[in-house]
């Protein structure tokens, strides 16, 4: 099978974390760009890409790169893709596309151009052509145009991959799970000590903690893959490579993971999201105030991503947590990593302790940032850092 340029998107800001990743995969970075990563590898490489990465969003295999100056263009070069390799002509595809030129103005004439140009090229020659539509139910056909470069890519991921599979319950302001993983892994979490959570809303963080910490794959929950409905779609090298992220899914772990929250609704949500992603028994559930949460002797993470009042909550009751996590952290948690992840950097200064490291992120279009407080058993004065905003 030959190789071609494989980018893998991801939310803005975490692509260092998915470069990390993607190296550690064996697979070379051949750019970075603030959300995505180009590497190289075989279509069949995808597989293993879409099942393990835990901070990429979509794995687009490229299938041909071309100068289109007008959607006249845009046709013939699309139409010369020999799709009936990738298709079959009873299948089902869907075009999406990101589109940045001046001859058109609306993507979905892109999309559409793209479209015709794949079913007639199916009907020139087999007289049928495959069924097409905007659910991403099967193959799914990604255009990047810009100016006058357009590039064509399966996208072997179908659904983004922050979907996991494991969220049944949606509930307000979830954390998409590829930023979690970004989150958890920016602050070195590898399941060493404990894991502790207040505040855990729909169980994310904590889920996404008990995937890294097991070494579980984060696409083994998942059952459905653009990849799957690709013409001579490997089904058996699929089954081998999770069969692989199975048993290496099996790594001890001997700490505690504590997720709690205020709200029961919420709680009940995070322990039916933790049974789908095979994770439930690795995790104590709780209904409490944040600052109740218990928390072992010993050492790990505690995490907390508040609400922050841009979708959530008001700005005076908001004030009054945030001055309670300082004293939650310096009460109860000596010895831990302290971690706060907010969008709103007016209620961080409430929690009134020196931060040690300030992580840019965005939550969605909100740019946010993760805190990190070391606390130490006792006081003591530490230098802030440089390079950080
Ligand atoms: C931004 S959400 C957390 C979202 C979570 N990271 C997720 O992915 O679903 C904030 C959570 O804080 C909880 N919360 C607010 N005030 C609280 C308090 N005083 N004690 C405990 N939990 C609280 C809310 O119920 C909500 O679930």
């Amino acid at each position: 099978m030959s190789k071609s340029r494989i980018v893998i998107t991801c939310a803005k800001g975490i692509s260092s974390y998915l470069q990390e990743e993607i190296l550690g995969l064996g697979f070379p970075i051949l750019s970075e760009e603030i959300s995505s990563i180009g590497t190289e590898g075989t279509l069949e490489d995808t597989l293993e890409l879409n099942l393990l990465l835990r901070t990429g969003q979509r794995v687009l295999f490229l299938l041909k790169e071309f100068k289109a100056r007008d959607p006249e263009e845009l046709y013939k070069k699309v139409f010369g893709i020999p799709w009936e390799d990738y298709l079959s002509e009873d299948g089902y595809f869907c075009v999406t596309s990101s589109v940045d030129t001046e001859t058109i103005r609306d993507s979905r004439f892109a999309n559409l151009k793209c479209k015709d140009a794949i079913v007639d090229r199916f009907y020139e020659r087999f007289r049928r052509r495959p069924d097409s539509g905007p659910e991403r139910k099967g193959v799914v056909v990604h255009l990047y145009w810009k100016g006058e470069r357009g590039l064509v890519y399966l996208d072997t991921s179908g659904e983004p991959l922050s979907k996991r599979g494991y969220r049944k319950i949606p509930l307000e302001a979830p954390m998409q799970e590829t930023l979690a993983s970004a989150v958890l892994l920016a602050a070195g979490w590898k399941g060493d000590g404990n894991f502790i959570n207040p505040m855990c809303g729909s169980g994310t963080l904590a889920i996404e903690a008990a995937l890294i910490a097991l070494g579980r794959a984060p696409g083994l929950s998942r059952d459905h893959f653009g990849f799957m409905h690709l013409k001579g779609f490997n089904e058996s090298l699929w089954r081998e490579i999770r069969g692989r992220a199975r048993k290496t899914a099996k790594r001890p772990f001997d700490g505690k993971i504590i997720a709690t929250d205020l709200d029961r609704e919420a709680v009940q949500a995070a322990k039916r999201n933790a049974a789908t992603a095979g994770v439930d028994h690795w995790i104590e559930f709780g209904i409490c105030d944040y600052s109740e949460t218990p928390v072992p002797e010993g050492a790990g993470i505690v995490m907390m991503n508040p609400p922050y009042g841009v979708r959530l909550g008001d700005k005076q009751r908001l004030e009054g947590i945030y001055k309670g996590m300082g004293d939650f952290f310096k009460k109860k948690c000596e010895g831990y990593e302290g971690y706060i992840f907010t969008g709103n950097l007016d209620l961080a200064k409430k929690v009134g302790l020196r931060t040690k490291r300030r992580i840019r992120f965005f939550n969605g279009e909100i740019e946010c940032r993760l805190l990190e407080y070391e606390l130490y058993k006792g006081s003591r004065k530490r230098p802030s850092y440089r390079g950080e905003s």
